[in-house]
């Protein structure tokens, strides 16, 4: 028998001010798609901004719908419009920032589990890494790569399929 471990690590920023420019200007984009969140269920409004390899910046919010689950987060929506839309520019980076009634949350919004696996593929379709960074009003949490946030993940090798 065998007891194996798998441990994460992140780096915490006290403000966006600490951040490189490039950063700093991604977690404003997630901010700003934020306006754009349809939220009216939940009123939680989710920004998200995917850095891609050109530098591009492409945002993405929650849209909410009276069925529920037809609702999609921010981040999918994101990696979404990205990868319709500019297939061969990989993503680099998410930044995500949430809104409750009260303004910018103070602690940052980690992706859901859904999130977490289209972000997984996202890296495995691409050969390459997407740092994330998590932004609230008091704390900014940057994770190297998704696949971090998804410990023994499921994906392609699980389906015993030849990648294309
Ligand atoms: N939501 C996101 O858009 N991203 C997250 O990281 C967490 C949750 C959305 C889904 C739903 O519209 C609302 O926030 C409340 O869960």
């Amino acid at each position: 028998m065998t007891t194996k471990n798998i441990s994460t690590s992140w780096t915490e920023y006290a403000s966006i001010e600490e951040l490189s420019s490039n950063d700093r200007e991604l977690v404003i984009a997630a901010r700003k798609a934020a306006l754009n969140a349809y939220a009216p269920y939940s009123k939680f409004r989710v920004g998200a901004a995917v850095r891609l390899e050109s530098g591009i910046i492409v945002q993405g919010a929650n849209i909410e719908n009276a069925a529920f689950p037809s609702g999609i987060c921010a981040e999918r929506s994101a990696l979404a419009g990205s990868a319709s839309n500019r297939p061969d520019d990989k993503p680099v980076a998410i930044a995500v920032a949430a809104y409750t009634e009260d303004g910018l949350t103070k602690d940052p919004v980690p992706p859901c589990g859904n999130c977490r696996q289209v972000l997984a593929e996202e890296e495995f379709r691409n050969k390459k890494s997407i740092r994330v960074i998590l932004s609230g009003e008091a704390k900014i949490q940057v994770i190297e790569k998704g696949a971090d946030l998804l410990p023994l993940q499921f994906n392609r090798n699980n389906l015993n399929i030849n990648p294309h």
